[in-house]
């Protein structure tokens, strides 16, 4: 299958889960979703991001998004390595992850959208899932898709960050320069003409005078 591309709707897919067989698009239902793979369960990386995970679960939600793991292993591995990712974040025993694991054994998913890194394998020479990241709008439609390797751990806060970008920039006519935070000033789209600009952002559009003379770097407060 080729590549994911943005904008694409995401694969309706069917997998077994830590809570059940669960339907791709039924499972998202009206939210945002976040697909996050893992090379494997019970290894030092994936247990602090799962860990991380569940802390800003409270964040995910408030922001309307269901968040949901994979790795490619059982789902009573996963529920096994989620008693040591809740001792990670120091909760009490017999407390749940606050949201599913897909079991992808057979790496068909995996295989599917493209998460397999060649460069780490298991003990049987098998390539591992790479980190992989898909936000998924109440479309259904790929918003946002990154990878990383298995050696390196994500940052949940950035993954929280873009969601804000990608959920204003969904309601508004704007863009987010770069280290944007909630609240800082916004980017007037190049393709919103001056008059058009002026009307649209009744509290200023500031222009930054350039050497090419050209007025492209417009900010708004954030609408
Ligand atoms: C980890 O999660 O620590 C990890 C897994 C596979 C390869 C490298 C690191």
């Amino acid at each position: 299958m080729p590549a994911l591309l943005l904008g694409d709707v995401f694969p309706d897919f069917q997998a077994d889960t830590t809570v059940g067989q669960i339907r791709f698009h039924d499972f998202l239902g009206d939210c945002w979703g976040v697909l996050f793979s893992h090379p494997k369960d019970y290894t030092p990386v994936c247990t602090t991001e799962l860990g991380r995970a569940a802390k800003l679960s409270a964040e995910f939600t408030k922001r309307n998004v269901k968040l949901i793991a994979l790795s490619i292993d059982s789902v009573e591995d996963h529920l096994g390595w989620s008693k040591d990712i809740c001792a990670y974040n120091n909760e009490a025993p017999g407390s749940c992850l606050p949201f599913p694991i897909i079991a992808d054994a057979k790496r068909e998913l995996a295989m599917q959208l493209g998460m397999l890194d060649p460069d780490e394998r298991d003990s049987q020479g098998m390539p591992l899932t790479a980190r992989a990241v898909f936000v998924i709008g109440p479309d259904k439609r790929l918003k946002l898709s990154i990878l990383y390797p298995a050696t390196t751990g994500r940052n949940f806060d950035e993954l929280l960050r873009v969601i804000d970008s990608l959920q204003l920039t969904a309601r508004q006519r704007v863009a987010t320069p770069v280290d944007w935070q909630p609240g800082d000033r916004v980017m007037v789209l190049p393709n919103v003409a001056e008059e058009e600009a002026a009307e649209m952002f009744p509290s200023g559009v500031f222009v930054k005078d350039l050497p090419s003379g050209k007025k492209y770097l417009r900010y708004t407060p954030q609408p």
